[in-house]
């Protein structure tokens, strides 16, 4: 068992003309026995940072340290890593028993303790009775299973995983997570995970860290990337439908309440907000709010502190479980997701209650959170005078 630690950790690809910083300035303290899931979308890195650690790939510059050891030139053997592939690159021509043994007998273990080891971990994995088939001969999950065993009997520091899911079937790859989680687990090695699959990363991970453009966006438990979204960026892609995103203007009523202009809509902040966002009078803001975060009263009160606004949705989806409605809302598409009991008819108006108190604001220019602060504000709501708008429509 090992720490994992990268310091301005930097790969560059390519030539002086064409030159992408695959992984830029990456620093990152993995502790030892966490579950760390790397995700972000196609590009971002994950992969190379994977490799990176595996020593399959020399670093640019910066270091890699395994168990305060600094392995940034190390061969791949002496790391003590071992990674699962997208595509399992199980070797065909040998059966599962071979391929699981493989490393071991490379190394010159003696053939009791391989053999000792091959099935304790088969068994673990309930691939005991497949030891004779050849990768051909396995299903998509069942291969996928072999790939994990190849790295458990090596008995690693730390384990890499580069998207090993991707392949199978939603299903199994719900199986799959849940026994991926069960045996970490049960033996509290240090893993790396890297997915696109933000459920995957949200699920598995002790700790996230959102990739974007080889530069980590944001590194935080599920909860705090969910709830704490430092930029538009980690905003839109956890949480599912994404956020949605409104270009607009603060400004102050007569009575000094803070409120927000998008389009042709108005909208009163609560109170907890005006301490922090009143000093964005007048200036750009998006704001930020979760389809969960609007929901339909059914015409029951809605309680809390949210605003109600009527809307008329253009679409409606019923999923059973819940209800996506898609409606404009100054100048914007929207989407809410209701209680499945909601009655949501395309073209009739229905009040919505914006949960403001869940909203988030970011700066346009950076892309960054405005940070709420927790001071309340006496002002009681009243006609808003807003300066100006911005009508932009996000999709
Ligand atoms: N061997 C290589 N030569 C040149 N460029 C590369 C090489 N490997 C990766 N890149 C580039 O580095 C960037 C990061 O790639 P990487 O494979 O790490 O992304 P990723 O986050 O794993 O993406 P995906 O989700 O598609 O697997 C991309 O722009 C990619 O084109
Ligand atoms: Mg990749």
């Amino acid at each position: 068992m090992a720490d994992v630690k990268a310091e301005s950790l930097t790969k560059i690809f390519g030539t002086r003309n064409s030159e992408v910083y695959a992984v830029n300035s990456l620093d990152i303290d993995i502790r030892d026995g966490e579950f760390v899931v790397f995700v972000g979308p196609s590009g971002s890195g994950k992969t190379t940072f994977l490799r990176l650690v595996a020593g399959l790939e020399v670093a640019t510059s910066g270091h890699i340290f395994i168990g305060g050891q600094d392995v940034t030139t190390r061969h791949p053997r002496a790391r003590r890593v071992a990674m699962v592939f997208q595509d399992y690159a199980l070797y065909p021509h040998m059966s599962v028993r071979e391929n699981l043994s493989f490393a071991l007998r490379n190394l010159k273990y003696p053939r009791r303790e391989i053999e000792a080891r091959v099935q304790q971990v088969a068994a673990m994995l309930q691939i005991d009775m497949l030891l004779a088939r050849k990768p051909r001969e396995l299903s998509g999950g069942q291969r996928q299973r072999v790939a994990v065993g190849r790295a458990i009997v090596r008995n690693p520091e730390v384990y890499l995983f580069d998207e090993p899911l991707s392949n199978l079937d939603a299903k199994l790859r719900t199986q799959m997570r849940v026994e991926l989680a069960q045996l970490h687990h049960q033996l509290q090695t240090t893993t790396i995970y890297v997915t696109h699959d933000q459920v995957e990363a949200m699920t598995l991970g002790e700790r996230i860290v959102l990739m974007n453009d080889g530069v980590i966006q944001q590194v935080g438990t599920a909860r705090q990337i969910y709830e704490e979204p430092q930029s538009i960026f980690v905003a839109g892609f956890i949480g599912a439908p994404p956020m949605n995103m409104l270009d607009g203007e603060l400004s102050r009523n007569g009575s000094g309440q803070l409120c927000a202009q998008f389009g042709d809509r108005q909208l009163e902040l609560p109170g907890k907000f005006a301490a922090s966002y009143g000093k964005q009078l007048d200036k750009p803001v998006v704001l930020g709010l979760r389809p969960e975060h609007i929901s339909g009263s059914n015409g029951r009160d809605p309680g809390g502190s949210g605003i109600q606004v009527p809307v008329r949705p253009t679409v409606v989806e019923m999923l059973g479980e819940y209800i996506l409605a898609y409606f404009e809302f100054g100048g914007t598409l929207l989407t809410a997701k209701l209680d499945p009991d909601v009655d949501c008819r395309v073209g009739e108006t229905i009040e919505l209650t914006l949960n403001l108190d869940k909203m988030h604001l970011f700066e346009p220019e950076t892309g960054r959170v405005i940070p709420p602060g927790n001071e309340t504000w006496p002002g009681q709501p009243n006609d808003c005078i807003i300066a100006a708008h911005n009508d932009r429509t996000r999709r």
